[in-house]
């Protein structure tokens, strides 16, 4: 029994390593091979999840019985190619879910994001965000054609799973913090490695882009955490409710995050630091509070192992390690 991991970008090779270490059998499926360090031995099939009869002969092929679909554009890419991102999120995701019902395959993780939630800041109130918020659908509509993605596959996930008793979870991810190729594909990857970059360079860090700063607060969470939840998800025996935040359930701002980071390089400033009135990435109202983690612990028995702190310290000692390797682009 296989499971398929699509998308072998920054999560779904911690997600494929981590069930490889559990001992099960996986296929990761990208459009790109990526670099053979980074896939470090890791089975993979070059597969566009926008091309149905591809998906459909590689889950054939394979003997696929799961699926974590983490295949996507992220924000960056999409603001480039809207179109394009439509096209792989939303029919990338209504791909994979309807392979699970035409093969009845079993459990299928959709990776989804904290964006969904972020138009409705402004109204929610100073306490935990659970999932079930209210939202007002159009003064409070999803802000970024990203979120209007992810908020359609949330949608697609839960209407397969009612009309046509498909096995699908939801992963409702905060921002992630990771290292690899792709790191910088997202914004808070961005982020951290404007902040990290500048730090090993002994220079000053300066963000081009507002939209990597944020005012107030914001969740992140650890890429290995991610992964975990993708695999907790996978085995969870009833997740009643379908959709989950994921996170720490802990906030911080960026001047928060900064302190973290000058412990490894004390003399890191920011060059014109103006930090926006609105919040992360770009969308106009500041987080209210962090998600409401509780349904994640108790239906997939998940909880998120490393702090802010702790990711800090593992994304400065890699990148340590990396520049002692001397690798290129480190
Ligand atoms: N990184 C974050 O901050 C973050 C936050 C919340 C949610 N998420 C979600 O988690 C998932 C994984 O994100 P990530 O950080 O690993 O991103 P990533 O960019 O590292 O990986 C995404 C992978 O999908 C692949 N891909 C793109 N189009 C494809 C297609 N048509 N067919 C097959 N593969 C395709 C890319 O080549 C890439 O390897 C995504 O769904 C993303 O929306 C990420």
């Amino acid at each position: 029994m296989t499971t398929l991991v699509t998308g072998a970008g920054l999560l779904g090779r911690l997600i494929a390593r981590q069930l490889v270490e559990q001992g099960e059998r996986v296929l990761l499926a990208d459009v790109r091979r990526p670099p053979p360090r980074e896939l470090d031995g890791l089975p993979l099939e070059l597969c566009d999840v926008t091309d149905w009869e591809g998906l459909c002969g590689l889950i054939k092929r394979n003997g696929v019985r799961s699926i974590a679909h983490t295949a996507a554009m992220l924000t960056p890419a999409i603001h480039r190619d809207p179109l394009a991102g439509v096209r792989v999120n939303v029919m990338g995701t209504a791909h994979v879910l309807e392979a699970a019902r035409r093969f009845e395959l079993g459990r299928v993780v959709i990776a989804s994001s904290t964006t969904v939630m972020y138009s409705a800041f402004s109204s929610l109130p100073f306490e935990p965000i659970g999932e079930d918020f209210t939202y007002r659908i159009v003064s409070e509509r999803p802000g970024s054609i990203y979120a209007v993605t992810k908020v359609a596959g949330e949608h697609l996930a839960l209407a397969y799973a009612q009309l046509h008793g498909v096995d699908a979870v939801v992963l409702r991810i905060g921002a992630v913090l990771g290292v690899g190729a792709e790191a910088a594909s997202s914004v808070p990857g961005q982020m951290i490695e404007c902040l990290l970059q500048a730090g090993r360079a002994g220079k000053p860090a300066r963000f081009e882009n507002p939209n990597l700063l944020w005012g107030g607060q914001e969740e992140f969470v650890d890429a290995r955490d991610c992964a975990a939840a993708h695999v907790a998800a996978l085995h969870a025996k009833a997740p009643m409710q379908r959709i989950y935040n994921i996170g720490t359930g802990r906030a911080h701002t960026f001047e928060e995050l900064l302190e973290m980071v000058r412990r490894h390089y004390p003399k890191l400033g920011v060059v014109d630091l103006q930090l926006p009135a609105g919040g992360f990435s770009g969308f106009p109202h500041q987080r209210p509070a962090a998600s409401d983690v509780s349904a994640a612990r108790r239906e997939l028995q998940f909880r998120a192992a490393y702090s802010l702190q702790d990711t800090i310290e593992h994304l400065a000692a890699i990148q340590g390690h990396r520049d002692q390797e001397g690798e290129p682009g480190a």
